[in-house]
């Protein structure tokens, strides 16, 4: 080793030992964020749980094509080291019928943002503290008591079909459905009590490991039936049944029947994985989440369970939020890419942009790091550096310590966002206007 690179390493060494002096916190400060903290949380966690009447939380979205528009969202986990900005002013919109994939590098804040639309959170460090979710939901229609407001088959004549009921021992009307009605539901303004109207009947979730979201102890038969008959209202154990069974041959499961009455340990990878699919399509949902569907799977059955959203997309008239950091996945999948890198957006636009121009230096490197037919371990790309500590985030841009496009600005205030196409939009100075 050199004289000038032993200078250098000593000058890094003394660098590091500041910066980590500038990190360390006495008892006194620990305490003191703890009790900032705790009443913060305290105040959040009130709010979640608070009794308002549904006008409170209903809203109209910007654009009537959307299905979801997040916008400005803020979800943060209070530790007593400092706040984590997990999602810090994120915005971006799930058009029907679409889509939209979200990448970036682990912890980015791609799950938080996901459990944030399903406000599933872990309380109560974790919380979304400002910002809107708006969702445009199907909702059964409610009579005065609270009652779902049923639709009776008719016969030609226009007369109401009469059935028998063995309860009541009479003939009651015969029921073929019950009424929906269209809301804008703003999710992060809602109690969480009132979450039960969207999850699994309107918003689906697909979780990364089939077999920790499976209960061992249960059939599957038994899981995606308490599915049906905790949200299609009227429905019985029979039609439940009938559903899952219909569920599971729509997931491409050969033999239904045989995997209904099965527990999870008796199921490959692959199956239980699209078991999961089958839960979280049984009502029909109008969004899908699907956070990593398909990391812990191999090549053959990730391309199957690709296929299989593709399909189902288009089968129930869906939409999809699909996360995951293999860019391979989100080039087969996603109209529109959204970018994230430390809490925040970057870039977004539709997969074709993203794809043929990435413009941020971050999503330029990620493209590069994608390994070819062609690409040795020795040629590999990597992005050089780390993320920032999430809790002592700089002002100025957060890639800038690792950007090899830095100008004399990217010491200045973070980027805001340019647009460079209708629907292309860009987080960095590079692509500031004359007018900006
Ligand atoms: N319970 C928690 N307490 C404190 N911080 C948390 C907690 N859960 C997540 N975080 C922080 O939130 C940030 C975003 O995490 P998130 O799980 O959304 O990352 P991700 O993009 O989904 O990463 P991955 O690709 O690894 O799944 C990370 O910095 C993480 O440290
Ligand atoms: S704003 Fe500057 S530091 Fe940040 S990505 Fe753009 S060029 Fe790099
Ligand atoms: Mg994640």
């Amino acid at each position: 080793m050199g004289v000038k690179d032993l200078l250098n390493r000593l000058k890094q060494n003394k660098e590091d030992k500041s910066e980590a002096k500038s990190h360390y916190l006495t008892g006194k400060e620990v305490r003191e964020i703890a009790k900032a903290n705790a009443k913060e949380m305290r105040r959040l966690e009130k709010e979640k749980r608070r009794k308002v009447p549904q006008e409170e939380f209903m809203s109209q979205m910007k654009d009537d094509n959307n299905i979801l528009e997040i916008e400005d969202l803020h979800s943060y986990f209070f530790t007593d080291q400092g706040v984590v900005k997990a999602v810090n002013g994120v915005t971006f919109s799930i058009p029907v019928n679409s889509t939209v994939g979200v990448v970036g590098e682990s912890g980015c804040g791609k799950s938080v943002t996901a459990m944030s639309v399903m406000r599933l959170l872990q309380g109560p460090t974790g919380q979304i503290v400002s910002g809107s979710i708006r969702f445009k939901a199907y909702d059964y229609k409610r009579d005065q008591d609270g009652k779902f407001v049923p639709i009776y088959e008719k016969d030609e004549n226009g007369e109401v079909v009469q059935e028998f009921d063995p309860k009541t021992k009479k003939n009651v009307p015969k029921i073929s459905g019950y009424e929906k009605v269209e809301a804008v539901y703003d999710i992060a303004k809602m109690p969480i009590h009132e979450m039960y109207r969207l999850r699994g009947r309107q918003i689906s979730m697909v979780f990364q490991e089939p077999m920790t979201s499976l209960n061992p102890v249960f059939t599957i038969g038994n899981q995606l039936d308490e599915v049906v008959l905790l949200h299609i209202p009227g429905s019985t154990k029979e039609s439940a049944k009938k559903r899952s069974i219909e569920m599971l041959n729509m997931v491409g499961i050969a033999m239904p029947e045989r995997v209904y009455a099965s527990y999870p340990h008796e199921l490959s990878g692959g199956m239980r994985q699209r078991v999961m699919i089958a839960m979280a399509l049984a009502c029909e949902p109008r969004l899908i989440i699907a956070d990593e569907p398909t990391t812990a799977l191999d090549v053959t059955i990730q391309a199957q369970v690709l296929d299989l959203f593709n399909d189902l997309k288009t089968k129930i008239n869906g939409s999809i939020l699909l996360i995951t950091h293999d860019l391979g996945v989100i080039a087969e999948m996603a109209d529109y890419v959204v970018v994230m890198y430390a809490g925040r957006i970057i870039e977004q636009g539709t997969a074709l942009e993203i794809f043929r121009n990435p413009l941020h230096p971050y999503t330029q490197g990620l493209q590069k790091s994608k390994p070819t037919m062609k690409s040795s371990s020795d040629t590999l790309y990597n992005i050089p550096g780390n993320v920032p500590n999430p809790i002592n985030m700089p002002n100025h841009c957060y890639f800038k310590e690792r950007c090899r496009s830095c100008i004399d600005k990217c010491s200045g205030e973070y980027p805001c966002m340019h647009q460079v196409s209708p629907t292309h939009f860009v987080a960095c100075h590079l692509y500031e206007s004359k007018e900006d």
